[in-house]
């Protein structure tokens, strides 16, 4: 391995360029040359593809979003897209990819693996939803962005007696919901991987109100119900005002926390020891704090990520 590229895709998420730094300093720490390409996989078909030296990553491990682009290029999925997208790796002499993104940036690069193309996945979404790894790069910092606005909204919600609906993102995926729910000491976490029996969730906060309670929060993974809908139920069955704040992309900005710095810097270097090591086809997670390497292909066809259901019965708990 003389040559390899780097890409972000997908959603970007804070710490993306943490990993891209990491993979072009250990890379050239390797005698390795880098390349980074731009706008994911579209950049890649594009032939968007440039040297990048260790200044080029300067300034870049505090800073959110991902300075190569990201895109979501769903013309990946046609085979004629992705070997002319091959053809411009050959071209450059590139090697392998490293790809940082969430399960649609994993299956292109499980393709272009299958189609004999080396790759290797780094798990980056806020969504916290790739399998075998613990945590996803951006997770942390966006958990931390959501309890920012809880706390807020925690304020203005007892000021007024008001009930709050929070919405967060998390696509099918319900950690960032439970892991704010519990940080943010919400009464109410709504997820995914549960069925959302709306009876039992409006009772359950008529009767808090019965017992006394003059302010609750709600947390809700996006694309469970309409929240402003909710919002409305909820008001009608207790007599109390609701709103509902829907967080969206905001949740995807800012500084990537020291977590996730460190997380995107041990993975992209860990990248590169597995290309170094004559790996390719893996995709990178971090298990009870090791770092560790999985089959692509059989990440995204047989792994599964593992409810965490000790942390939803704990916000339960704390009710
Ligand atoms: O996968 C990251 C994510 O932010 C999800 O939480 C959300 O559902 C989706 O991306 C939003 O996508 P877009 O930025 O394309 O609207």
């Amino acid at each position: 391995i003389k040559k390899i590229g780097v890409l972000t895709s997908g959603g970007d998420s804070p710490g993306m360029n943490a990993a891209i730094r990491a993979v072009v300093r250990a890379g050239l720490s390797s005698g390795i040359e880098v390349f980074g390409i731009h706008d994911g996989y579209l950049g890649l078909h594009q032939d968007r593809i440039e040297k990048l030296e260790r200044y080029s990553v300067s300034d870049v491990i505090n800073r959110g979003g991902t300075f190569l682009g990201s895109a979501r290029f769903p013309a990946f999925k046609e085979e004629s897209v992705r070997r002319e997208a091959i053809e411009n790796l050959k071209r450059h002499a590139i090697d392998a990819l490293v790809v940082v993104g969430g399960d649609g940036s994993y299956m292109g690069a499980k393709k272009l693996t299958e189609m004999g193309y080396p790759c290797i996945g780094l798990p980056g979404t806020i969504d916290n939803d790739i399998a075998g790894t613990d945590y996803t790069i951006g997770f942390d910092t966006a958990l931390n962005v959501i309890i920012d606005a809880i706390d807020r909204l925690r304020d203005t919600s007892s000021s007024h007696k008001r009930i709050s609906v929070v919405e967060v993102m998390g696509r099918h995926c319900g950690d960032l919901a439970m892991s704010a729910a519990v940080a943010g000491g919400a009464e109410f976490v709504v997820v995914p991987e549960q069925p959302f029996d709306k009876e039992s969730l409006l009772s359950q906060i008529e009767a808090g109100v019965a017992r006394g309670k003059r302010h609750a929060l709600v947390v809700i993974c996006e694309h469970v119900t309409d929240v402003n809908a909710l919002a409305k139920e909820i008001e009608s069955r207790t007599e109390l005002e609701t709103r509902a704040t829907i967080l969206g992309h905001i949740q995807r900005g800012g500084s990537p926390t020291a977590r996730d710095r460190i997380l995107a810097s041990r993975m992209g270097a860990y990248a590169v020891e597995l290309l170094l090591a004559g790996h390719g086809g893996r995709c990178v997670g971090l298990q009870h704090n090791e770092l560790v390497h999985h089959d692509i292909i059989d990440c995204i066809e047989n792994m599964k990520r593992p409810f965490n259901q000790e942390l939803f019965d704990l916000s339960a708990k704390l009710f």
